[in-house]
C-alpha cells in the first residue's frame, strides 16, 4: 500500500530542523504483512528524545529510515502464523521485543535482546525483512517500528494490546517514556518505601521517573532541571523538591537537605555533566542510574576511590528492565488508578507538517512529549 510517512535521508543537519528538514514527509511503499507480521494503522506517536539524538546523528542508522519508535493505533491485518491480535485489537507499540530465544531473552530481559538489536542495527524487523520502500529504493525501519508514519508493518513481539477505552495519544507514551522512566525506578533500581530519590533531566522520560518514584513510596524526591516549567510540572506529578541544575550551588544544597545525598539517582538527559552530577548527589551506599542515551562513543568520570570507599553503585537501566507484556498492562492499570497521569506530560498534538518544527522545540526544552496524529 502507498502511505504517508516521515523519511530521514541524512542524520546530522543543521538547526533549525524547522529549515533545514530532518524529516521529509513523503509517500512511501509498505509491503506485507508477511508470514508472521502485522500491520498497523497508526494512531499516535510520541516524540521522545532518542529521536532528536537520531537527527543529530549521536547513534548512527541505515539509511534512509521512516523515523519514530513510540506509538499506538490499530491492528488491521495479521500475516500467517499470528496468534493472539486479531484486526480491530488497539495496541501499544513496544520498542523493547525480544527474540524469546537469546541469553538475555531467557533471563526476561527482553531489552537486551542480541538478535533484536542486530536486526535493528540493519534497520529491518526481527524476522531480517524490510517492507518500506520508495520508487524501488529500500527503506528502512527505525528500532523496528517506524511510528512515524500512517501504518507499520511490526513483529507481534512489539505489540501489547490495550483495551479499547484508552486515548491513543495517552497510551503511545507507554511505549518508550513510560516504560523507561517508570521501569528504571521499579524494575532496575527496586526503589524501596522510604527511599530518597533525585531525577536529573525533567522530559518525558524523567517526570515518568518522578511519577515512578512516588508508585514505589519514596518519601524524598528531588526533581533537577534547567528548566523552571519543568521544575514546576515535576512538584505536580510527585516531587517533594525541585532543585535547578543552573544554580551553581544544585550538588551542595541538594547534599545538604538529604544529609550526604540521595538513596538513587537517576540520569535521565544522557549527557556527560548530568550523569556526575546525579554521582555528586548519590549517598555513601547509594545506587547512581544512567537512564539517558547519550553519544554512543561518549565517556564518563568518576573518582575511582570515592567510588570503592563509598560503596557506590553505577548502574544502566535500559528501557526500564521492561518486559511489555508484563509491565504495560500493570503501568496501564497505575494510569487508570491515577497513579501515573501520563495524559499530563502532552503538550501538543501534531500533524506531519508540525514534526520538524517540534524537533526544534523538543531541542529547547520547551515541550514534554509532543504527540504526531498521522491521519490528520
Ligand atoms: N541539567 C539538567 N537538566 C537538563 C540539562 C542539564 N544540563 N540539559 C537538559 N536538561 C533537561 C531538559 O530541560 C529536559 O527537560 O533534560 C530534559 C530532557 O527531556 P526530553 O528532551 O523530553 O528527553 P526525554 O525524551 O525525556 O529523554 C531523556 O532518556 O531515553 C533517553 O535518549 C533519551 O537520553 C534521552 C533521555
Ligand atoms: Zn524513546
Ligand atoms: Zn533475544
Amino acid at each position: 500500500m502507498r502511505m504517508l510517512a516521515a523519511v530521514m535521508y541524512e542524520q546530522g543537519l543543521p538547526k533549525p530542523y524547522e529549515r533545514s528538514e530532518p524529516f521529509r514527509i513523503e509517500e512511501v511503499e509498505l509491503d506485507g504483512p508477511g508470514p508472521g507480521e502485522v500491520l498497523i494503522e497508526i494512531q499516535a506517536a510520541g516524540l521522545c528524545h532518542s529521536d532528536l539524538s537520531q537527527v543529530a546523528g549521536l547513534r548512527k542508522r541505515r539509511l534512509p529510515v521512516v523515523g519514530g519508535h513510540e506509538a499506538a493505533g490499530i491492528v488491521r491485518e495479521i500475516g500467517r502464523g499470528v496468534v493472539g491480535l486479531a484486526p480491530g485489537d488497539h495496541v501499544i507499540m513496544s520498542v523493547v521485543s525480544g527474540c524469546g530465544d537469546c541469553r538475555p531473552c531467557k533471563k526476561t530481559r527482553p531489552a537486551l535482546c542480541e538478535n533484536v538489536t542486530a536486526s535493528r542495527t540493519q534497520g529491518v524487523l526481527g524476522n531480517g525483512q524490510r517492507r518500506l520502500s520508495r520508487n524501488g529504493q529500500p527503506i528502512y525501519h527505525y528500532s523496528g517500528l517506524s511510528g512515524f508514519a500512517q501504518y507499520a508493518v511490526v513483529m507481534p513481539e512489539t505489540l501489547v494490546k490495550m483495551d479499547r477505552d484508552i486515548p491513543f495519544e495517552d497510551a503511545a507514551i507507554f511505549g518508550c517514556a513510560v516504560v523507561t522512566g517508570v521501569g528504571s525506578v521499579l524494575n532496575t533500581a527496586k526503589v524501596p518505601p522510604g527511599a530518597s530519590v533525585a531525577v536529573v533531566g525533567l522530559g518525558g522520560v524523567g517526570l515518568n521517573g518522578i511519577m515512578g518514584a512516588r508508585i514505589a513510596g519514596a518519601t524524598t524526591i528531588i526533581g533537577i532541571d534547567i528548566n523552571a516549567d519543568k521544575l514546576a510540572l515535576a512538584r505536580e506529578l510527585g516531587a517533594t523538591d525541585v532543585v535547578s541544575a543552573n544554580d551553581p550551588d544544585c550538588i551542595s544544597k541538594i547534599r545538604e537537605m538529604t544529609h550526604g545525598g540521595v538513596d538513587y539517582a537517576f540520569e535521565m538527559v544522557g549527557i556527560k555533566s548530568t550523569f556526575e552530577l546525579a554521582l555528586a548527589i548519590t549517598a555513601k551506599g547509594g545506587e547512581c542510574i544512567g537512564v539517558g542515551l547519550g553519544a554512543t562513543d561518549e565517556l564518563a568520570h568518576y573518582k575511582h576511590a570515592g567510588l570503592v570507599t563509598e560503596e557506590k553503585a553505577i548502574r544502566g537501566s535500559f528501557m526500564g528492565s521492561c518486559v511489555p507484556t508484563r509491565d504495560i498492562p500493570r503501568f496501564l492499570q497505575l494510569y487508570r488508578d491515577g497513579s501515573l497521569p501520563v495524559g499530563r506530560l502532552k503538550s501538543e498534538q501534531i500533524g506531519f507538517d508540525r514534526l520538524n518544527i517540534s524537533l526544534d522545540l523538543l531541542d529547547r526544552g520547551e515541550v514534554v512529549r509532543q504527540i504526531l496524529r498521522p491521519h490528520r
